[in-house]
């Protein structure tokens, strides 16, 4: 995939590994649409980069997605790349804790729900364009599970599933359908926890290099040994990540 000339729609530009990407791609000579619910962020992003389009939206709210396309479909039928990567992680147990329905269905919404809702809103647009790329932020999460954020995973583990299914039926299109895969990465997501951690423009390197090779699944840093352990001796990979 070209790594300049694009117009990339990104959810989450304000922080973390959105806001590394945004500011790689940027860098790059490719415009960017930045989403987020921060409007101090967004301003100070737009007056660093004439060529970014702030759009402050909640995605997890009833209308969120559906303002987000209309928006782009109205002022940006160009959008040739489509970067999902907003997702929250709340931790809890699920003995003890009385809130769960709720904070389970917000963040199955925001991590899994929004993402395929775009995409399906988003194809028309996407397919139409000579070039075009849909990229998934799933977590290693979603591969080996850890026992402190069971609704978080198991979004992350449908992403990954979804990415793949999605990438078999868009093959001969001109839509490509890659996937990040990162270790914890040292953002406001994992303020507190984590250790070892890798900076989100470590992250944007590595996948960049990726992405110009159109090699699509990406597995980033520990991830890759992460996955060559669950294959070997998985029960060795559950209980590193279990406590994790
Ligand atoms: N950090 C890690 O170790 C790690 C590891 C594996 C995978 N990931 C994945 O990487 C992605 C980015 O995570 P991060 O660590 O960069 O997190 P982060 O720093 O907390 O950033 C999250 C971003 O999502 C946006 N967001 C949250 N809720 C939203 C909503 N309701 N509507 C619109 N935007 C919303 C936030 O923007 P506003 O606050 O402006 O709305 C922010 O820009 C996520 O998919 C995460 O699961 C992270």
């Amino acid at each position: 995939m070209k790594t300049s000339g694009n117009k990339i729609l990104i959810t989450g530009a304000t922080s973390g590994i959105g806001l590394a990407l945004a500011e790689r791609f940027l860098q790059l000579n490719n415009a960017v649409i930045a989403v987020g619910r921060n409007p101090e962020s967004l301003a100070t992003l737009q007056s660093r980069f004439p060529d970014l389009y702030p759009f402050r939206c909640d995605l997890a709210a009833a209308d969120g997605p559906g303002g987000l396309v209309r928006y782009v479909q109205q002022q940006h039928p160009d959008v040739n790349v489509l970067i999902n990567n907003a997702a929250i992680q709340y931790n809890y147990h699920f003995l003890g804790q009385e809130d769960i329905p709720d904070r389970a269905e917000y963040e199955i919404r925001l991590n899994l729900t929004v993402p395929v809702t775009l995409c399906g809103l988003l194809l028309p647009v996407l397919s139409v364009q000579p070039q075009a790329a849909i990229v998934h932020v799933t977590s290693g999460l979603g591969l080996v599970p850890k026992k402190s954020a069971p609704v978080y995973c198991a979004t992350k583990a449908g992403l990954h599933l979804f990415t793949k299914a999605l990438r078999y039926q868009l093959e001969g299109s001109p839509v490509k359908v890659f996937e990040i895969i990162p270790p914890v990465v040292d953002t406001p997501m994992t303020a507190g926890r984590g250790s070892r951690k890798i900076s989100p423009q470590q992250l944007v390197d590595e996948f960049m290099r990726a992405f110009e090779r159109d090699r699509f699944e990406v597995s980033i840093g520990k991830v890759k040994l992460l996955r060559l352990i669950s294959r070997l001796a998985p029960a060795v990979a559950d209980r590193i990540l279990k406590n994790g």
